[in-house]
């Protein structure tokens, strides 16, 4: 259960919901949303896969890490749906469980999510074998999701509505 003075930290794979959820909590719960992807394009006025192809990965992973610390030191509690890769970061993840916020891991089967991810625009990293790319992140980052997180969430067969009702449990 989220106390009404913790931040709400959504962790997970690209394309388990993160975004769509934390927007419906947020409304729920009457706070903000920080979505680290659109908080990244709107600040640097470039989109992911600019940043990607012109600065490359490390400039992208030290921008998801501001917009996180960020988004951790805001006074008022927010709902926050953190990028795929912030867990990547032991400064992240050290951050996420020092915070106090309550971080809830949506976890889908990557099979499940190659479906989800078609059309990604924002996710250069799938462009080639999105099926082989989406298991060997799932395999690499599985135990760090699972450092951070308070509660899982198992979002396969589940609709958006079910989703967010057990991120509020
Ligand atoms: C990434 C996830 C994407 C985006 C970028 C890298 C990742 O965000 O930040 O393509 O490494 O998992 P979403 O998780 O919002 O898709």
């Amino acid at each position: 259960m989220i106390r009404a003075d913790q931040h709400l930290v959504l962790v997970g794979m690209m394309g388990v919901g993160k975004s769509t959820v934390a927007r419906v909590v947020a409304d729920r719960l009457g706070r903000r949303v920080f979505d680290s992807d659109a908080v990244i394009e709107a600040r640097t006025g470039r989109t992911v896969r600019e940043i990607f192809a012109t600065d490359g990965e490390p400039a992208f992973r030290e921008l998801e890490s501001e917009v996180l610390l960020e988004a951790l030191r805001e006074p008022t509690p927010v709902v926050i749906a953190g990028a795929g890769g912030v867990v990547l970061s032991t400064t992240n993840r050290a951050a996420l469980k020092g915070s106090g916020a309550r971080v809830v891991w949506l976890c889908a089967d990557p099979v499940t999510l190659v479906e989800r991810v078609k059309g990604g625009g924002h996710r250069p990293l799938l462009d080639a074998d999105p099926a082989g790319t989406l298991q060997r992140m799932f395999d690499e980052r599985e135990a760090l999701y699972r450092e951070v997180a308070d509660a899982i969430v198992l979002v396969d067969n589940r609709s958006i509505s079910d989703v967010v009702e057990a991120v509020l449990r």
